[in-house]
This record gives C-alpha cells, structure tokens and sequence, in this order.
C-alpha cells in the first residue's frame, strides 16, 4: 500500500492537480443558534459561507424545549431579579468550575438578547399582561427562563434562520467537514465534504467559526439527535486544539424511558414532582429547598440512586407526575413532551405519570479556549469556537437548564462583533495556502484508499463498542477500575479504527448520500472524544458537578480547582495539561440546595 506521505510527494508536484475552491471572509461550520447567530452579525459586513451537514432548521438547537434564561423579572416572584443573582446561580451550578468573567458577560448580555429575539419575531409564550413568560427552573434562584411553551429552541432557530437568509448568509447545506486547514499555526479553511455530490471541496477563509453542536452521540443512548456527533471537536483536535473539560458530561434526569428522548425541565418548572416505587417524593430529602428544581447533577444522581437501590419501577425508572397540573396547563405549557410521551412510551401525561431516568444529555466540555485571548477564541489563529462545542467556559462542572440556549445566541453575537471590531487578517501567500490544501485533500484521498483495502472491523461494531463502555463505565456514577476499563476499550478501539474497512468510496460518484462514508467520518471524531472524556474522567480525582466518582466523593479545590486540556503529544498519546480558572467574583463555597 502507498504511504500517505508517498502519495501526497508525488502528487503535489502535478501541475494542474485540480481543487475546487470558495473564498469567503469567514466561514462558519454549523446552522444551529451558534452558527446562525454568528453569521447574521458577520453578514452584515463580510461574504460568509455557513456550512451545515444539515438543512439549519434541522440542528439540534431545534430540540431544545425548556426555555432561554435572562433577569427579565418578569414573573411576579423574580421581580428583583438581576443579572448578578443570574451569574451567582450559574456558577454556584458549575460547582465553581465556570470562568466567572465570562459567565457575568453572558448573564448581563441575557436581557437584551433576548429582547432581540423578541424583535426579530420569536413566538414567546406570554404572561396576562403580554410580557414574555418565565417559568422556575434547576438551580435559579427564582423563575428567570423564558419559554415558548416547550419548544423553544425550534421556535429561536426557525426565527434566526429567517434573519440569515434575508441578509443574505451563504448558505451550503448537506457539506461535512472533514478537516482545518492550516498554514503555520493559523488557520485558512476547511476541506468539505459535499454530500449531494461526492466531491471535495475546500473553503478558504481567514476566520473559521465552530459551531457544529455537542457530541453525546458517543454514549449508547443520549437525548442528542444522531447529527450530534462532534465534527467541529475533532477537527479542532486534530488541528493541535486542546479539548478541555470532556470529563463532565450532563446527565439529565428526565429522559423518556425506552428512548432516552428529552421530557423537559420545564415540566417541573411547572409543577411536575418526582417519585419513587414507594410513591416517596425522594427530592424532599435530598434538595429541602429546591426539591425537584435542584440542578441536574444532583437530581440525576438522586434518580440513579433511587433506581439502583430498588426503588425504582421495573428497576429501570421513576415517575415524572403531571397529573395534577391539569389538562390545559399540559396542553398550553408542556404540549411537545405530552406528544412525545404518547408516541414513544404509550402514556398520556395528562392521566398518567411519565416513566423518566436519567440519560447523557449534554457536553460541558469540548474545544478548549484561550486563558489570555478572547472568548471563544483557540490556540489556532483565526479559529473561535462557540456553544456546546466550545468550552467558553460558562458552564464548568455542571450546566443550569436554559444557560444553553442563552450561551449560543451570546457568544455567536459576539465573535460576529468582535471580528468585525478586529478586521480581516491576510491570508497566507496562495502557493502556501495551496500546497497546504492539496496536501490535506491528498491524505483524506488516501485514507479514504486505506478505508477500502483494509480488512479490519466494519465501523458500525466500532461505534456500538465506544457507546457500549461509555454508558456503562464513565456514566452518572465513577470509579477508577471502570473508568480505567473505558480507557482501555478506547484505546483499543482507536486501533480498531485505525484498520476499518469501508467499501463503495473510491470515486465521487459512489461518495453521492453515501452514509456509510458519513457515519465513518463522524466515528473518527467520536472515537477521539470517547477517547478524551475517558481519559480526563480517570485523571479527575474528585467529585465535581456532574463528575462523581465514588472513589473520590469530596471536592477538591486544592489539587483540582482547574480546567483540564487534553492534547495529543508528538507520539500519539493523550497527555493533560491545566488551565487556571477564572475567579474572583464569587467565592468557592460548598453547594446546598
Ligand atoms: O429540560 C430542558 O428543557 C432542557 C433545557 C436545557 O438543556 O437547557
């Protein structure tokens, strides 16, 4: 077999090597809030290509149900609400582990952000006297997340894209992108995928903007859809991009037993209460004051114990109680998860309580930021990564349900400004930029060679495995000879991939809606996170936030008060270096609820 380096000797000397190229300003890879939210500031100004492995209004923004947080005060009992009482609650949530600078940058930003998606059309839900609804949710001091009923992000997407494609964003749906490209140490595009048509197709740009999403995709079963796959994080990866904080991982305590889809917070917000096969509320013990509005962490543990002990229903699940809120507060308020609870699991919420466990549900990590630059900005010049891809960091060791939504739109409103404040740098001189994306584009030709002729696992066995010692052995509850099997698992699955064999993919023709082809490029971004998040999980030897280990239960400021980034060193294996955190707002304090 020809080496990777043979081919790309010879083949960059062809004249006449033919590569299809689209300059832009700026490009930006993902259509869900982050992606949208960036390009329609960028637009403004700039030519932007945003390029999504999906049509924009099939993200998985789309999927969020429970609301956007922001001090409107609004609701009667959230009258003196503000946005430092927001920011105290978010990184009390974030078991201190949230870079407290740019948690009160977003907290004070919520208020107007929200207001612009007021203006731009967004349906929100409504109070009697017309002021956008909100409704209490985990850990908030008092109800500060605006809702349009339960389903909110479908409704800020579908908003936002309207915007994008008024002013103009250039659009490239159903392109994959397989790789950054980069000309000492910064980064000039990105090599695609056309998925329509099979070709190759690079976009040159000086800024680059990830925002493809998270990647939960990697466990067995996740409320994620299956686009989650983290596509943006293992390029980033790949380009030398440190991957911070993979080692906490929400677990949302009320996925739909037997297809783990999400039945919302705001369920609870609205009344709904958990129990037990003792009919016992457990949360009244476990969280006195916020009860079921405790913060995820905690309450998905509650759960997990409940069900573990043999106090749950078919040693599988709790209920989640709406029963008594009513016909027509479910049907205006919570009608998505009443749908869904009839579709998938056969019980209408409105009679019945709802069978819920906790499952993985999102990522507080993924790409790691600069300490000195700005938000969102990486190691990689020109490279800015936001929303759940990113680790910006506003959610540290456990994020509050409707800090997600508000993180996209502010931090995709702020690269858009900060760019357009900082300018267009130049591009590197066009022979280098050349040679440095036929140099990509030859080694992804080549691996795609290596994929035919090798004889190895098919990638569907490679991917059932990583999700397999995920959720068994890096789940709600840690321990150091399970997160050290998950290691080895992945280890050995990086090799496994490394000889899988796929057929049909030599020529564009047979690359045309090619899935398994897909699915194969998103399994080598997966199996490098899985790799990470079990790797940084064994190195965290303390319980923070959604990490509980129950061999290390107790916090640790003194050893562990600190971002984790995890590289791949020059000899191929993950190593781990620290970041300090940003502090000096709130002190760290044991968290009560
Ligand atoms: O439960 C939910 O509606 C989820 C909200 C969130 O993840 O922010």
């Amino acid at each position: 077999m020809i080496t990777i380096e043979e081919s790309i000797k010879n083949l960059l000397n062809l004249e006449g090597y033919s590569l299809s190229v689209k300059e832009f300003d700026a490009l930006i890879v993902g259509g869900g809030l982050s992606g949208l939210r960036a390009g329609l500031e960028l637009s403004k100004k700039w030519k932007v290509a945003l390029v999504s492995k999906v049509v924009p209004v099939r993200s998985h923004s789309g999927a969020a149900q429970g609301g956007i947080n922001a001090a409107l005060g609004n609701h009667p009992e959230s009258k003196d609400d503000t946005p430092e009482k927001h920011a105290f609650d978010t990184v009390k949530g974030s078991d201190y582990l949230a870079d407290q600078d740019v948690v009160m940058f977003m907290t004070k930003e919520a208020p107007k952000i929200v207001v612009e998606f007021e203006s731009m059309g967004a349906p929100f839900s409504r109070l009697d006297d017309g002021k956008i609804a909100q409704r209490p949710f985990g850990g908030a001091g008092s109800p500060r997340t605006c809702y349009a009923a339960d389903r909110t992000g479908h409704a800020l997407l579908h908003t936002l894209y309207e915007q994008c494609v008024r002013q103009g964003v250039k659009f490239y749906d159903e392109f994959f992108l397989i790789d950054l490209v980069t000309v000492d140490g910064q980064v000039t595009g990105g090599l695609t995928l056309d998925l329509s048509t099979g070709e190759l197709v690079t976009f040159r740009a000086p800024y680059v903007i990830l925002a493809t999403g998270g990647f939960g995709r990697i466990f067995e079963a996740s409320t994620n859809a299956v686009i989650c796959t983290g596509d943006g994080v293992g390029a980033a990866f790949r380009a030398g991009v440190p991957m911070q904080d993979c080692e906490f991982v929400q677990f949302h305590p009320t996925c739909l037993y037997g297809s783990d889809i999400l039945m919302s917070e705001g369920a609870r917000g609205e009344g709904g209460l958990l129990y037990n096969n003792k009919k016992e509320r457990f949360m009244l013990e476990i969280a006195p004051e916020a009860k079921e509005l405790a913060p995820r962490d905690i309450v998905a543990r509650a759960i997990t114990t409940e069900i573990n002990e043999g106090r749950g229903y078919e040693d599988a699940y709790v209920h989640l109680d709406l029963t008594h809120l009513g016909a027509e507060r479910i049907k205006e308020r919570l009608p998505g998860i009443r749908d869904i609870a009839i579709d998938f699991a056969g019980v209408d919420s409105i009679e019945k309580p709802i069978p819920v466990h906790a499952g993985h549900h999102y990522s507080m990590g993924g790409i790691g930021t600069k300490y000195d630059g700005d938000f969102c900005e990486t190691s990689v010049n020109g490279l800015w990564a936001v929303g759940e891809n990113a680790a910006v960091s506003v959610h540290g060791a456990n994020r509050l349900g409707g800090n997600s939504l508000l993180e996209t739109a502010v931090f995709g409103r702020f690269i858009g400004r900060k760019m357009l404040e900082r300018g267009l740098p130049s591009l590197p001189p066009a022979d280098e930029l050349k040679k440095a994306e036929k140099k990509l584009l030859l080694e992804i030709e080549q691996l795609f060679k290596n994929w035919e002729v090798n004889s190895g696992k098919k990638p569907v066995e490679i991917r059932e495995a990583m999700g397999n010692t995920l959720s068994r052995n890096v789940f709600v509850f840690r321990k150091e000879s399970e997160l050290q099997q998950a290691v080895n698992d992945l280890s050995a699955l990086q090799k496994d991939f490394n000889n899988v064999s796929l057929k049909n993919i030599s020529s564009p023709e047979n690359r045309k809606f090619n899935f398994g082809l897909i699915r194969t490029l998103e399994l080598r971004n997966m199996i490098d996170i899985a790799e990470v998040t079990a790797y940084a999980s064994l190195w965290r030897k303390e319980s923070r936030g959604a990490h509980y280990r129950t061999d290390y239960p107790t916090r640790n400021d003194e050893e562990y008060l600190v971002h984790s980034m995890v590289i791949r060193n020059e000899q191929g294996e993950l190593e781990m270096r620290t970041k300090p955190v940003k502090l000096g707002i709130f002190e760290p304090k044991p968290r009560e609820y």
